[in-house]
């Protein structure tokens, strides 16, 4: 019977129109969805989810981002009190939990509980945007280029868009806009902001349950991890962004998010909210192909050698396990994911179903466009390979390269600097941050590691670097390493900083003379090379991006379309569902404390669950953990809201199950997962575990 449902499923993965697939604008849910939703189970209306003039759910949905780019968020959160909690998950907050501990304050092995609001910790450079409303502009933007000619196209299309945003500005108080494109760039959005720039750290569990079962369980299926925190926003008195003070208050929102501990079983409707980053479903088979053969294996390659040297510095030291912890995870991240996607875009045959499209369409008579594409692709093949490695194993291969990348772009400044105390001063700051968790050593294996993959990637010479080829060196390209590290003064804290701190015309010119400055010099050479041809091709890829959406819609008239991830805010949907990953292995949709006994292990660094859960385990009973559900989500979602049927948070969204995790290409219903913390564990952490009620008592809890 199940076996039949499984067949009956993955059948239906062959139809254009599908359920539970798809990232919707909320402020088009009257259109279509809204009835789905509700079909599905939903209970509440368009205007409960999104509504410009009274609250609704979404002024409760937060984006994280980073000051400077504000609009691409890392991470979701949803506001839990009146008084701007937030929750989100652990290893959104993950890097400002590590950037407050230190070996006397290890928050990341003991967790961090503000007791009163005094405690809570500032994150300079964190955001927090609310969306105030979002309007469609296409007709706007494409009567202000419609008699640019093609070559004016995109430079006309900016500046209408800066035109159009700044304009939606000036009539909101502190409002900030950001348009952008949506289905594949035949249709603009705007999207209004009020941007919160004080968001402190409130509480996180230890890193042991926030991220119980490391990167062995990240990607996975079933999942028992504790992934949330808590953070709080504060604004002016006023209620408005300001920048952090001592004397802001907590942000009073229009509306929190309810929390029920009803909970969810198998076939409940839940929703989630967020701000999905990228996908891509739309692309031709040639794509699917070069990605899945081409660009996924260069870069895990890349990434592999890397992590191998972190992972063995990890182990030799407990200061280097806490400094490289959060970047450790972060290579190892999309590392992973690259490979699920491998092979699921291989198993579910994504290139085969692709170009079965195609064919339909070159029979409507696109055949052109199919071609078009295929040369294209195939021209970008080798640009692209050189590209990758240069930004993997090039400027973001040894992390020194990212300083010296951010020093070069600073010295550009130099000539017009006014103040050059400031100056200095926020490049110091640069540095400090950096160094704080760095370690040369490591810093020379990972860039000895780079040169040898790099001489030996077959790559042709064309593609590699003058800088980075060193085919046999005498004394190895450990000996090349050591050489430029060891005459480099960027790897040298103290020097670096006597050099800043005279920092003016003459010390930049002794900078830029230094060996690794040099290296850098090359790469962004190298890059400036590959940009141009890259550049040309990817302009005549999206214009046939937009053709090939139009000949889509043409295809499929009655098919709803919803457009790629953007990391604007979107609301996605679905059931709680378990699935069968592989023959003869079904799994369930719930998991529970119990299960995270199961996998305590005190002697691995992945599952070593603190004994204090073990004891009230024992003594409080079972808590369900973590469900897996059918909604449609991608990197940017993490910490999402999920709610149930009737509004309520049910559970914060962190992950997706590895043999679904090719959904940004392709979504697959019967083997597409999305991974929830359930809000009963997050409860229990912080009543039963941290003692911190104080923060659950803000909260709206309902049974
Ligand atoms: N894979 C999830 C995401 O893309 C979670 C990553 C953090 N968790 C971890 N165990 N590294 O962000
Ligand atoms: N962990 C991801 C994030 O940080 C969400 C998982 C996904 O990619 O679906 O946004």
């Amino acid at each position: 019977m199940k076996k039949m449902i499984i067949i009956a499923l993955s059948c239906l993965a062959l139809l254009p129109a599908r359920a539970d697939e798809g990232m919707w604008i909320p402020a088009l849910l009257k259109k279509r969805v809204i009835e789905e939703m509700q079909k599905a189970g939903f209970k509440l209306s368009a205007d409960d989810v999104y509504d410009v003039n009274n609250p609704s759910l979404k002024d409760a949905v937060v984006g994280l981002g980073r000051e400077g780019r504000p609009f691409s968020h890392f991470c979701t959160g949803g506001i839990v009190s009146d008084e701007g909690l937030v929750v989100t998950n652990y290893h959104c907050s993950q890097s400002l939990v590590q950037a407050h501990s230190s070996l006397e304050h290890n928050y990341l092995r003991d967790g961090f509980w503000a007791r009163d609001k005094n405690e809570e910790l500032a994150n300079p450079g964190i955001t927090a945007s609310i969306l105030v409303s979002v309007e469609e502009v296409t007709e706007q933007l494409l009567a202000a280029i419609a008699d640019a000619p093609p070559s004016r196209r995109e430079a006309a299309l900016n500046e209408a868009i800066t035109r159009a945003e700044r304009e939606a500005e000036s009539v909101t108080t502190n409002a900030r806009a950001s348009i952008k494109a949506y289905f594949n760039g035949t249709r603009y959005f705007l999207s209004l902001f009020k941007i919160y720039r004080d968001v402190r750290l409130v509480g996180a569990p230890p890193s042991t349950i926030g991220s119980f079962g490391g990167d062995a369980d990240n990607w996975t299926w079933p999942r028992h991890a504790g992934d949330f925190s808590l953070l709080r926003i504060y604004a002016g008195e006023d209620n408005e962004p300001a920048a952090y003070s001592r004397e802001n208050r907590p942000y009073k929102p229009a509306t929190s998010f309810k929390i029920t501990t009803k909970g969810v079983q198998e076939g409940d409707f839940v929703m989630v909210f967020g701000y999905p980053g990228t996908t891509r479903e739309y692309l031709p088979s040639f794509a699917i192909d070069q990605l899945a053969e081409v660009e996924n294996p260069a870069k895990i390659k890349i990434r592999t050698a890397k992590l191998d040297v972190i992972k063995q510095a990890m182990a030799s030291d407990e200061l280097l396990r806490i400094k490289y912890y959060a970047k450790a995870a972060s290579v190892a991240n999309a590392w992973k994911k690259w490979q699920g996607e491998i092979k699921g875009l291989t198993r579910f045959q994504v290139a085969a179903s692709k170009r079965e499209l195609e064919q339909r369409l070159v029979k409507a008579g696109n055949d052109s466009l199919v071609e078009q594409y295929r040369q294209l692709y195939d021209a970008r093949r080798d640009l692209l390979l050189a590209w990758n490695h240069v930004a993997e194993a090039g400027t973001g291969g040894a992390e020194i390269m990212s300083l010296v990348a951010t020093i070069r772009q600073r010295l550009r400044e130099l000539p017009t600097v006014k103040d050059l105390t400031a100056y200095r001063a926020s490049i110091q700051e640069t540095a400090n941050a950096f160094f704080k968790d760095y370690d040369v050593a490591t810093d020379r294996r990972i860039f000895t590691e780079m040169l040898r993959l790099y001489n030996s990637s077959g790559l042709d010479e064309q593609w590699i670097p003058d800088v980075m080829r060193h085919p046999n060196p005498p004394g190895g390209h450990e000996r090349v390493a050591a050489d430029l590290f060891e005459r480099s003064l960027f790897t040298d804290p103290a020097r670096l900083a006597r050099t800043i701190a005279r920092l003016d015309a003459r010390e930049a010119k002794r900078l830029q003379r230094d060996p690794l400055y040099r290296v850098m010099e090359g790469l962004a050479r190298f890059m400036d090379r590959l940009r141009a041809p890259l550049n040309e091709i990817q302009e005549k890829l999206e214009r046939l991006d937009r053709d090939w959406m139009r000949a889509l819609v043409a295809l499929q008239p009655d098919h709803h379309f919803y457009p790629d991830a953007n990391s604007s805010f979107r609301v996605s949907f679905g059931k709680v569902a378990g699935y069968e990953a592989r023959d003869a292995v079904f799994y369930a949709p719930n998991t529970t404390l119990a299960g995270v006994m199961q996998k305590d292990d005190p002697a691995s660094m992945d599952y070593n669950a603190p004994p204090r859960l073990r004891e009230l385990f024992e003594s409080s009973g079972d808590v369900p953990v973590c469900f897996a559900a059918t909604s449609h989500t991608t990197g940017g979602n993490s910490g999402s809201p999920v709610l149930n049927a009737d509004g309520y948070l049910v559970g914060l969204n962190f992950d997706r199950a590895w043999e679904g995790v090719m959904s940004d290409y392709a979504y697959r219903p019967g083997i597409c997962r999305n991974i929830s913390v359930d809000i009963r564990y997050v409860l229990f952490i912080i009543d039963k575990y941290a003692n911190a009620s104080h923060l659950s008592r803000e909260m709206r809890v309902v049974p």
